[in-house]
C-alpha cells in the first residue's frame, strides 16, 4: 500500500538573529515545496531530498551553495552528500569549488559511479563529464561573506577568540551564540517507502583550504538506511564526526527506540561528550520523526498529509 510522504528539511542551527528569521522560514519553506512537489508526483525520497535541498543552496541565506562561508583564502568551498536508504547506495563531493549545486553532483555520483565519494578537481571533473557547468568561484562568493572573513580575520589577529573553531577550552554555549552554522539538510520518506537524505555545507568561516566537515562524511552528518532511519545534522563539524552522530542515531532507531527520543539525545550526548553543538532531522522509514537542537534556534521545516510547518525553535 503507497505510503503517504514525508519531507523534513533543516536550514542550520544556531543563535539566528531576529532579522534573518523570516529569510530562514522562507528558504526552508520554498525548499519544502520543492521536494514535497517531487513526492506528490511519485518521485523517489532521493529526488525530494536532491529538489529539496537545490532550493537551500540557491538561496544566499544559507551556508550551502553561493552565499557560503568563506575559506581563509576568500573562496567557497563545498561539501555534500546525498544517501538513498533503499538501495544503501551513496554519491558524495567534497572541497569542490566550481560548482552551483554540489547536491547535484553528489546526485550523479550516487546514479553513475561504482564510487562514493570525489573531492576537489577530481569531483569536478567527474560532474562535468556528466553534463553539470563549471563555474569561476568568484560567482559563489558574496561581498556580504568578504566583509564577514575580514571581521573574523581581524579578530584572529587581534587575539580574540575564533568561535568557529570553539574548542574544548572554550564554552560551547559561547560558541552556540556566536557562530553561526547554516548547512542545510532534508530527509524524506517516499510512497514506495523508501528513505533518502541529502546534506550540504560551505563548511566553517575562515577555514584552511582542504578541511572537510561532517557534513559530506557518511555516517557523521547524513546517513539513511531503510533498516533504520534517515538523519541529517547541521552544526559543528568536528564533534560530530568524531562522534560519528549520523550513524550513532540512526542506530539507535534500528535498536527499537522513536526518532523523537533519539533526536535530543543525540544533541544531548554532543554536549556532553565532546561540548557540541547544533542540530537533527531523523526520519524513520515508518513515518516517525524526530528533530532537536541544542543551539538556541534551528530553522526546520515538515511537510506531510498535515500539508507544509515550518519553524525556529521547536
Ligand atoms: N557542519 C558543517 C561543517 O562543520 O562543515
Amino acid at each position: 500500500m503507497p505510503r503517504t510522504p514525508i519531507l523534513l528539511v533543516h536550514g542550520g542551527a544556531w543563535a539566528i538573529p531576529d532579522d534573518m528569521v523570516e529569510a530562514h522560514q522562507r528558504g526552508v519553506s520554498n525548499a519544502l515545496s520543492a521536494g514535497y512537489a517531487q513526492l506528490q508526483k511519485g518521485a523517489s525520497a532521493v529526488d525530494a531530498v536532491e529538489a529539496a535541498v537545490s532550493v537551500l543552496e540557491d538561496d544566499d541565506t544559507f551556508d550551502a551553495g553561493r552565499g557560503s562561508f568563506l575559506t581563509r583564502d576568500g573562496r567557497v568551498q563545498l561539501d555534500a552528500l546525498l544517501m538513498d536508504g533503499g538501495s544503501m547506495r551513496a554519491g558524495g563531493v567534497a572541497c569542490v569549488e566550481r560548482l552551483r549545486n554540489p547536491i547535484q553532483a553528489a546526485r550523479l555520483v550516487l546514479d553513475k559511479s561504482p564510487h562514493v565519494y570525489f573531492v576537489g578537481q577530481g569531483a569536478e571533473e567527474f560532474a562535468q563529464q556528466h553534463g553539470m557547468e563549471l563555474i569561476d568561484n568568484g560567482e559563489l562568493v558574496l561581498e556580504r561573506e568578504q566583509r564577514r572573513l575580514e571581521d573574523a580575520q581581524a579578530k584572529e589577529r587581534a587575539g580574540l577568540p575564533d568561535l568557529t573553531f570553539a574548542g574544548d577550552d572554550k564554552s560551547p554555549e559561547t560558541a552556540a551564540e556566536l557562530a553561526s552554522h547554516d548547512t542545510v539538510g532534508a530527509v524524506a520518506l517516499d510512497a514506495k517507502g523508501n528513505i533518502a537524505a541529502a546534506t550540504s555545507t560551505g563548511g566553517t568561516l575562515n577555514k584552511a583550504p582542504g578541511r572537510v566537515g561532517d557534513s559530506s562524511l557518511i555516517g557523521c552528518g547524513c546517513y539513511a538506511d531503510n533498516s533504520s532511519a534517515a538523519v541529517s545534522l547541521t552544526g559543528w563539524g568536528e564533534p560530530i564526526m568524531k562522534l560519528v552522530l549520523g550513524k550513532w542515531a540512526v542506530d539507535r532507531v534500528q535498536l527499537g527506540r522513536s526518532p523523537e527520543q533519539v533526536a535530543p539525545d543525540a544533541m544531548a550526548y554532543l554536549h556532553k561528550r565532546l561540548g557540541g553543538h547544533g542540530g537533527i532531522i531523523l526520519l524513520a522509514p515508518d513515518g516517525r520523526f524526530g528533530i532537536a537542537h541544542n543551539t538556541p534556534r534551528m530553522a526546520w521545516g515538515i511537510c506531510d498529509a498535515q500539508g507544509p510547518r515550518t519553524g525556529i525553535h521547536l
